[in-house]
């Protein structure tokens, strides 16, 4: 098993390009089932996430080849399956995400259900519920979700939360639908209308993605298309945080700051300088790091997948800070092993009290999740001696090259062990 052997304590320097966006591409890929004509997909990252998504693709009958570096042809000419099995679905909860293109292409979908996930329950029936508005008959059965509809007819429906994943699903659905859907309450995520740009771009009706009401006009077929996906946000964010919990001086080219508003908000109450560079952002710090006060939040709010990054960064600021996790119920793992490392966090419920500045030190840690294992990553960054992460897949699911990018950021990081590398 492959591990990230971090030697701490060098001040991050340098240009370090953002990759095009894992949350955005995954549905962007499954959006190729709508259309029996190729679509080409540029801007996407090599991931571990995106390989599993092209053999879930595959064995649905999507073929589908690199053309480039980050481009990618999918061709659904005809489709040879209706199902997402559970050793996929299970080793990535996105996969579910089909149940929607499939069911408007095919009239039908096996889809298994995902199952438990580190950091909470993460249930689907807002999915669910959202299929069996538009008239599948939708029955669970032996773990998996068995949906059928001649053709799916457009509804008004209201989320009982922005689910991000729920809200692409239904868009996938009722883009083909006979008539009108309305979606209340829809999540906003730059992700949401990443992939409306996309399905209007196929020649579909969607308008009011990024805001909380998203209307479809159902069309009968949908076209091929060539998509460009935009930049990681999460990735551009998580850089941004290893700039500043280091005191280096990094430009993070590529970042989508329009996208990023909330968590340069948070950096600039820290004391970190966040300005304009090009086609990105520089970011530094002249002075101590500040405690913050912060809160998880739907989009425009501050992202949960930034949570464990800034936690560590905030283990170094002089003062206490409180962050509330309100998106997931358990995605604080990453605080006991910060904790192991010398980190003075207290949880009490969904908050994390967290008193700074703490010396860190290296320890061998383990990662529970993608986002986790970044914050780990940071930590280790600024720690004394030697950090070793393990378990370093749920890495090699969302951040290309990472140990590359901070490499030419002048970090001492390696890999170390036997194990293949992500795609
Ligand atoms: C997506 C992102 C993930 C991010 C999350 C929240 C992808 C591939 N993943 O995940 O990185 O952390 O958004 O920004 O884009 N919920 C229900 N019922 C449902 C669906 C969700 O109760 O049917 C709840 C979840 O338990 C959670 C909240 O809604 O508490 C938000 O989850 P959701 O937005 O659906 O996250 P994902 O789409 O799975």
């Amino acid at each position: 098993m492959q591990k990230m052997v971090i030697q701490g304590g060098v001040a991050l320097r340098g240009e370090v390009a953002v990759s095009g966006s894992k949350n955005a591409s995954l549905p962007c890929l499954m959006a190729s089932i709508l259309t029996d004509e190729p679509v080409i997909l540029r801007n996407v990252p090599r991931l571990r996430d995106i390989r599993t998504t092209l053999e879930l693709l595959e064995r649905l009958g999507v073929e589908s080849r690199w053309i480039g570096p980050h481009e990618i042809e999918l061709h659904a000419a005809t489709m040879r399956s209706h199902e997402a099995p559970y050793e996929l679905v299970k080793t990535m909860r996105a996969s579910f995400f089909v149940l929607g293109p499939l069911i408007a292409r095919l009239g039908r979908a096996r889809v298994s259900t995902p199952g438990g996930c580190a950091i909470g329950a993460r249930p689907v029936n807002l999915h669910i519920s959202g299929i069996r508005a538009l008239g599948a008959r939708v029955q669970l059965r032996h773990g998996y979700v068995e949906a059928h509809a001649e053709r799916l007819v457009g509804a008004r429906l209201w989320l009982d939360n922005p689910s991000v994943g729920a809200t692409e699903n239904i868009m996938m659905a009722a883009v083909r639908a006979r008539g009108a859907t309305v979606i209340e309450n829809a999540a906003r995520e730059p992700e949401i209308q990443d992939l409306a740009r996309m399905l209007n771009a196929m020649g579909a009706r969607v308008s009011g993605a990024g805001t909380h009401v998203i209307h479809i006009e159902g069309v009968e077929r949908l076209h091929g298309v060539e998509h460009c996906v935009i930049p990681d946000r999460i990735e551009a964010g998580s850089f941004m945080i290893a700039a500043a919990i280091t005191g280096g001086d990094v430009t993070v080219s590529n970042a989508p700051a329009g996208h990023l508003d909330a968590v340069t908000t948070k950096l600039r109450e820290a004391g970190i300088v966040v300005e304009p560079a090009g086609e990105g952002l520089r970011v530094h710090r002249n002075g101590p790091l500040r405690p913050v006060e912060l809160r998880t939040l739907p989009y425009p709010g501050f992202p949960t997948d930034l949570q464990a990054q800034m936690t560590a960064l905030l283990t170094q600021a002089e003062g206490t800070s409180v962050i509330t996790e309100t998106i997931f119920e358990n995605r604080f793992m990453h605080a006991l092993e910060l904790v192991r490392m010398g980190a003075d966090i207290v949880m009490k419920g969904p908050t994390a009290i967290v008193r700074g500045p703490a010396r860190l030190s290296g320890a061998p840690v383990m990662a529970t999740d993608l986002r986790a294992s970044m914050g780990l990553i940071l930590a280790g960054l600024v720690a004394e001696n030697t950090t070793e992460l393990d378990r370093i897949y749920h890495l090699d699911r969302g951040y290309e090259s990472l140990d590359e990018k901070l490499r030419k950021l002048g970090a001492r990081i390696e890999r170390s062990g036997g194990g293949a590398a992500a795609a």
